[in-house]
């Protein structure tokens, strides 16, 4: 059986002319970048090329990029390594929302047990924060507001270039970070026209390989590294440096970058199909995801009656990979924090599925999806002894 993938938000599928530049890395370019000999200074070239490209992506200085693990280190780095740069032993104040994803709002949760103040901001039914709301949490020891570009889940788009705006305004300077994981695809990543002072990525989420990722750090911004070692990444990420993997990461975002629009329109085409085929065929659901303010890629649905954790896998029979929400978050049955900020019930958030479609879907496989998918509800709801229509 041919298998169909609707799961790019959790990871992609590495594309080949990045996997083609990065082979070379695993084989007879395999210095240390650190090391000041030949082998090392192949390396080295390597790195800064990628670090190029990235900067290019995100039109900054290739040297406000640093390499990471991914967004869940380089998220990580920016709220305790701001902590560490500026407020440890103050009092300070971090704002974010309440839809982040668990690599921001895990830190948030424990810098609070380290006496750091948190705002969690809520957001509309639409899942956007409202600036107003934003405004008002704005305290003198406010030190870093921390808002992702746009959501796992749902998809929706927050507005970056608005709440920096609105930050500019202010006397005191309050940092400002955008974890744009899943936005890189889809939304333009410039940061001087977002306004951010860091900007969170990772290369799986791109086409590129998983455990790399980066950090942009504006010019001088306040940061101190949280791992500590051998000093790489201008004493900000210490580790050796993971060289074939950002040449994958470089040449990702390169692909990003020039193929952005051309993906976009396929993928939106794509969505529109999916979601008219839900909506008619299906009674009785939620569509979560604004199609006037998301990633094209994004289509999450709550069916009521029917558990997601079951129509994933009476799909998965079939063939069809989706999710339930949050893959990185999987493994627990609680309902979303990302649903429940923006008042969906407890009750049919359970039955939330969400699609997130890449560049190498196709309409037919959108066709077998809307042939298999309606029975398997209908089947679902029959079995629920508690559904009634
Ligand atoms: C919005 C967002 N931030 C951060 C991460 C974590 O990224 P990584 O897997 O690179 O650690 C994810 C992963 O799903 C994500 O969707």
């Amino acid at each position: 059986m041919k298998r169909i993938y609707f799961d790019h938000s959790a990871t992609t599928p590495v594309d080949k002319r990045v996997l083609k530049e990065m082979l070379p890395y695993f084989g007879e370019i395999f210095g240390n970048a650190s090391s000041m000999h030949s082998f090392g200074r192949e390396a080295y070239k390597a790195l800064e090329q990628a670090r190029g490209r990235v900067a290019g992506l995100l039109n900054c200085a290739p040297g406000e990029i640093i390499f990471t693990s991914g967004s869940t280190e380089s998220n990580n780095l920016v709220l305790r390594g701001i902590i560490k740069a500026l407020g440890e032993g103050k009092k300070a104040h971090i704002i974010t929302s309440s839809i982040e994803h668990d690599s921001v709002m895990e830190p948030c949760a424990d810098l609070e047990k380290q006496g750091v103040a948190v705002t969690y901001l809520p957001v509309k039914p639409s899942g956007v924060v409202d600036v107003g709301e934003l405004r008002k949490a704005i305290r003198p020891e406010t030190i870093l507001v921390s808002i992702m570009y746009a959501n796992n889940e749902v998809g929706v788009i927050q507005p970056i270039a608005e709440i920096a705006q609105e930050l500019s305004k202010r006397d005191k300077k309050i940092y400002f970070h955008t974890d744009a994981t899943q936005a890189v695809n889809a939304l333009d990543c410039d940061v001087n026209k977002l306004g951010v002072d860091f900007l969170s990525l990772s290369a799986h989420k791109i086409y590129g390989p998983k455990g790399v990722g980066a950090l942009f750090i504006k010019n001088k911004s306040p940061l101190k590294g949280i791992q500590l070692g051998g000093r790489q990444e201008k004493n900000l990420r210490s580790g050796t440096i993971n060289v074939s993997g950002i040449v994958g990461l470089g040449k990702a975002a390169e692909i990003a970058g020039e193929e952005r629009e051309k993906n976009n329109k396929k993928i939106g085409k794509l969505r529109q199909k999916l979601v008219k085929g839900i909506i008619k065929s299906i009674p009785d659901l939620l569509f979560n995801t604004d199609v006037n303010n998301s990633l094209p890629s994004h289509a999450h649905f709550s069916f009521r009656g029917a558990e997601g954790e079951s129509i994933l896998l009476y799909l998965d029979m079939e063939g069809i990979a989706v999710s339930t929400g949050s893959a990185c978050a999987s493994g627990s049955l609680e309902a979303s924090h990302v649903l429940s900020a923006m008042g969906v019930s407890e009750e049919i958030a359970h039955g939330s599925i969400r699609f997130s479609l890449g560049k190498y879907n196709t309409h037919a496989e959108i066709s077998k999806l809307l042939k298999k998918l309606p029975p398997i509800i209908g089947k679902l709801r029959k079995l629920n002894p508690i559904y009634k229509k």
